[in-house]
């Protein structure tokens, strides 16, 4: 069996906060094999440093997937050229620096699939985001080449999430979905196997419009005239995220989603008790 957490879009300071505190303590509580974080708001809200993204290596993290921010700090066109763990979306134009899929091993050598890809729908128009799925999951498949398998679809769109979820059942052991930074209560496990959730959620505080401070984004609803930067907010965050027990044929047994601290009420497995 393969116990994973996957960790949503964890934006500024607040949020950073949190992994730091939480990821070790989860880690030896649930015996996790494999913590993966949506890091693409961790600095300030826009993008990753290189010097966060090694500190979430450092507290346990095995991998760090990115989004429509993956490269608003410039040196991240640099850096994820030598940061083998670091995952951006799979559908960027060819030529873009980096990864947008990566094998990772975990201390008992269980071999893990990790695709992050972008929606298009009410984003960016990018390349077909299936037929990249359909590629990555070819090039590497369940029970052959990984032991198990998890897309970030990071996308805006819950019909397209589901779509691309449904296109995935039974070849991938999980779809996750972020960049909406609100947990949605539909986890569930596929007709093929694959676990699942529109959206995992921010790791943030949510006393904020989706992790900002929240004068500004009122300002700019309201007047429609930008008077300032937006800003992380820096209260408690909300570690947001999924948990979901692997089995050895990939499929996924268990899923459940995972709220410690801030504003949400607390939710976590009943099944790694
Ligand atoms: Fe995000
Ligand atoms: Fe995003």
């Amino acid at each position: 069996m393969i116990r994973l957490l996957f960790i949503g879009d964890v934006v500024g300071r607040s949020g950073r906060a949190a992994v730091f505190e939480q990821v070790p303590v989860l880690r030896a509580r649930w015996r996790l094999d494999f913590v993966i974080v949506n890091g693409e708001n961790a600095a300030g809200g826009f993008g990753l440093s290189e010097a966060i993204f090694e500190e979430f290596l450092t507290v346990g993290v095995d991998a760090v997937t990115l989004g429509n921010h993956a490269f608003d700090q410039r040196e991240a066109l640099v850096f994820i050229e030598r940061q083998p763990r670091l995952i951006r979306p799979v559908n960027f134009p060819p030529g873009t620096p980096g990864r947008g899929a990566a094998v990772v091993e975990s201390a008992k050598g269980a071999r893990l699939l990790i695709v992050n890809v972008l929606g298009r729908i009410f984003m960016d128009a990018l390349d077909d985001p299936f037929a990249a799925v359909k590629r990555e999951l070819g090039a590497c498949p369940l029970g052959e080449t990984c032991d198990a398998s998890v897309i970030d679809i990071h996308a805006e769109a819950t019909s397209e999430k589901w779509a691309l979820a449904h296109f995935a059942d039974g070849k991938a052991s999980l779809v996750v979905g972020t960049h909406t930074h609100a947990p949605s209560a539909d986890h569930r496990i596929l007709a093929g196997g694959t676990g699942f959730v529109t959206d995992v959620g921010m790791t943030g505080d949510y006393d904020s419009v989706i992790g900002m401070e929240k004068e500004e984004p009122l300002r700019r609803f309201i007047r429609h005239i930008p008077s300032g930067r937006f800003e992380p907010a820096l209260g408690p965050a909300t570690l947001c995220g999924v948990a979901a027990e692997i089995g050895p044929d990939g499929r996924t047994k268990a899923i459940s989603p995972v709220r410690i601290g801030g504003l949400l009420s607390p939710a976590a497995p009943d099944f790694w008790t």
